[in-house]
């Protein structure tokens, strides 16, 4: 049955929606040819849209399950999206491999979020960023969201707040953290959080 509820989600507006993508890279500009991770990759939306608007780059995306996938209705760009089969908690790409890693509406139904945290980390460049959007804790859509989320697609949801994940990505060793909203409707219900791998220095 939840798997019913997560197709009906994954066919919402919302849900195909770039907003958050596009949001994000106002907000942290890759460089061409970047080397991109997604995690959650649902319907492919996401990372379609990613390697449209960076057409130099690749973007991986992985997901637990390939379920909500259609490779066949994405829109890709001339490095079409690799599409990888794997849990957040072990992500089975190299260490040190990626520029960016996006999260996008994902973060909250993770398992093991410092074990997650910790893979992020890995899989980073020093200098390579973590970008995450997703509903703030502190919002009081928090508690209807939960509900919905615990009855219909997954007990382990949890809408964190920006200091819950200040402390994931201190302790993951990630710095520069930083949380920007955007302006208008949406202000305080979703919250995008940026963090960079530090560049060793000699
Ligand atoms: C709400 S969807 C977000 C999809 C996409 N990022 C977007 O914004 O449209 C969350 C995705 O996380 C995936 N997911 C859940 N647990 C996971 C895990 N342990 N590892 C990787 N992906 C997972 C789900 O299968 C689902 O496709």
């Amino acid at each position: 049955m939840p798997s019913l509820f997560k197709r009906f989600f994954a066919r919402l507006p919302m849900a195909r929606s770039s907003r958050a993508y596009e949001f994000a890279l106002e907000h942290m500009p890759l460089p061409e040819g970047a080397q991109v991770l997604e995690i959650g990759a649902g319907q492919g939306f996401g990372a379609a849209w990613l390697s449209r608007r960076l057409p130099q780059a690749q973007i991986y995306s992985v997901d637990v399950s390939m379920d909500c996938l259609k490779p066949e209705r994405l829109e890709v760009g001339p490095h079409p999206p690799v599409f990888i089969q794997a849990s957040a908690t072990d992500l089975a790409l190299a260490s040190a491999s990626m520029d960016a890693v996006f999260l996008v509406m994902t973060f909250h139904c993770l398992p093991q979020p410092q074990r997650v945290m910790q893979e992020v980390a890995r899989v980073l460049r020093p200098g390579g960023v973590l970008i995450l959007a997703d509903v703030d804790g502190r919002h009081w859509m928090k508690g209807p969201f939960e509900l919905v989320e615990h009855l219909f697609i997954s007990k382990l949801t949890h809408a964190y707040t920006p200091d819950e994940l200040a402390s994931l990505v201190a302790q993951a060793g990630l710095d520069d953290f930083r949380v920007v909203r955007r302006p208008g409707k949406e202000s305080g219900f979703m919250m995008w959080a940026f963090a960079r791998k530090p560049v060793l220095r000699k």
